[in-house]
């Protein structure tokens, strides 16, 4: 890992947030991701479950956590297992953490191998009435690949099929959306090094430049700063393929007259940022270009203002409509006609805004939470309208991190230059 150490009181704490709202007399188990192959005997590069993250801080494979605060013995209500260390994995891959590392970074006084699982907690799992199961249950997931923790989920099934089992995800998801201060400061400190690699694009970005070219920029930056690199693909989309709105082949080059959309964030330490910035390549946006960033822009401000605790997304949604509609109309993009005859169940703005305004953000780009519940104090959440006229070839979206606090919102991309005016002055110094 490139990140300096977390305090273990922030996955202490985390613990406590779970532990307090399980059913008495009832244990859980947590269990880490695989490391995913590729092809012949490579890997992919490691990334630890979210949620045995934010209880363990432990950031490699083969672990295991159990919680069990009702139990009798009082001295395994948390236990840890870690893959053991040897001498061969230490040679070939550097030391795995040791049982006291392990200890330091989780808080966990009771650290047992990998391999001894079983033995150890079958004698607990007897007194436990209820085992809560973890597993992603993020509604917009639709993988095949078994997770490790699915895979274990059904030999602990079948091994305890007289226990009641309980979903720890729903618990999970309430208390990952609310974020402490600890986990906002790894927030910031991620939209932080994305500000980094962003302000190297504005010398950077000229026409002829190639797509990839500003992906290489930009990793070099974000591993420079202690980051494992790009929270999630990175978009960097030139001229038309700004409307594309997954794109992430990034192998064209850019030209004069066009305006690139950068959808690129760094990660730190596990925790994502999300921004999207829109350059005109050559340095100076067209006038048409100009009105168009600056229509997104309002909605923007608009919608970020509206981030509010007890706000719901429903309100939310209709009002960052309504001031996309206005904008859309301004533009002559939509006629008043368009807007009285609309479907309500897809507006007129979605022919040039069809996706979310905002999503959760935190150990995943795309982080867990209730839509349906009321906005509360410690969420985090972007704020990324858009417009893509494709018969323009022009695609703006802007996009920051907001901390929802207890009576307004902060912005934590707030140093990353956004106004139009102040984009040109920067790439023309
Ligand atoms: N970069 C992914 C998103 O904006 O949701
Ligand atoms: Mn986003
Ligand atoms: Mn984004």
């Amino acid at each position: 890992m490139k990140y300096a150490s977390i305090d273990s009181s922030l996955f202490i704490e985390n613990r406590n947030k779970f532990k307090q709202l399980m059913k008495p007399g009832s244990a859980a188990i947590f269990v880490s991701n695989d490391i995913m192959p590729t092809n012949a005997d490579g890997s992919m590069g490691f990334r630890q479950s979210s949620d045995l993250f934010y209880l363990t801080g432990v950031d490699q494979e083969d672990t295991i956590l159990f919680v069990f605060p009702d139990v009798k013995d009082g001295k395994h209500k948390e236990i840890l297992f870690i893959k053991e260390t040897n001498e061969h994995i230490a040679i070939w891959e550097g030391a795995k953490l040791n049982k006291a590392e392990a200890n330091a970074v989780s808080g966990i006084e009771q650290v047992y191998w990998h391999h001894e699982f079983d033995k150890i907690v079958k004698p607990f799992l007897f007194q436990a009435e209820y085992l809560y199961l973890n597993q992603n249950e993020h509604t917009r997931q639709y993988i095949e690949t078994e997770t490790a923790e699915k895979r274990f989920n059904k030999q602990l099934m079948h091994k305890y099929n007289l226990h009641k089992i309980e979903r720890s995800a729903p618990i999970m998801q309430r208390i990952r959306s609310i974020k402490s201060a600890h986990e906002i400061d790894l927030i910031q400190q991620a939209c932080d090094i994305t500000e980094k690699g962003f302000r190297r694009l504005l010398s950077f970005v000229k026409p002829g430049v190639w797509e990839y070219e500003i992906e290489a920029e930009l990793i070099h930056e974000f591993t420079k700063n202690r980051s494992r690199g790009f929270a999630y693909s990175p978009i960097i989309a030139s001229g038309f393929n700004a409307c594309v709105l997954h794109y992430i082949e990034n192998n064209q080059q850019c030209k004069s007259g066009e305006v690139i959309l950068l959808d690129v964030a760094a990660e730190y330490a596990n925790y994502a940022s999300d921004l999207t910035r829109c350059l005109p390549v050559n340095g100076r946006f067209t006038k048409r270009q100009k009105e168009v960033y600056n229509a997104v822009l309002r909605v923007f401000r608009g919608a970020s203002q509206l981030l509010l605790p007890g706000n719901t997304f429903e309100k939310y949604n209709k009002a960052v409509g309504e001031l996309m509609t206005e904008e859309l109309l301004q533009l002559g993009l939509l006629k008043t006609e368009d807007v009285k005859n609309q479907n309500p169940a897809w507006p007129a703005f979605k022919k040039y805004f069809m996706h979310g305004t905002s999503h959760f953000l935190g150990l995943d780009v795309h982080d867990v939470g209730f839509f349906y519940e009321p906005m509360q104090a410690g969420m985090v959440f972007t704020v990324e309208p858009g417009i893509y006229i494709r018969e323009e070839n022009l695609g703006i979206r802007l996009e920051n991190n907001f901390l929802v606090t207890a009576s307004s919102q902060l912005d934590l991309m707030k140093n990353i230059p956004i106004e139009a005016d102040e984009i040109e002055a920067l790439m023309n110094p």
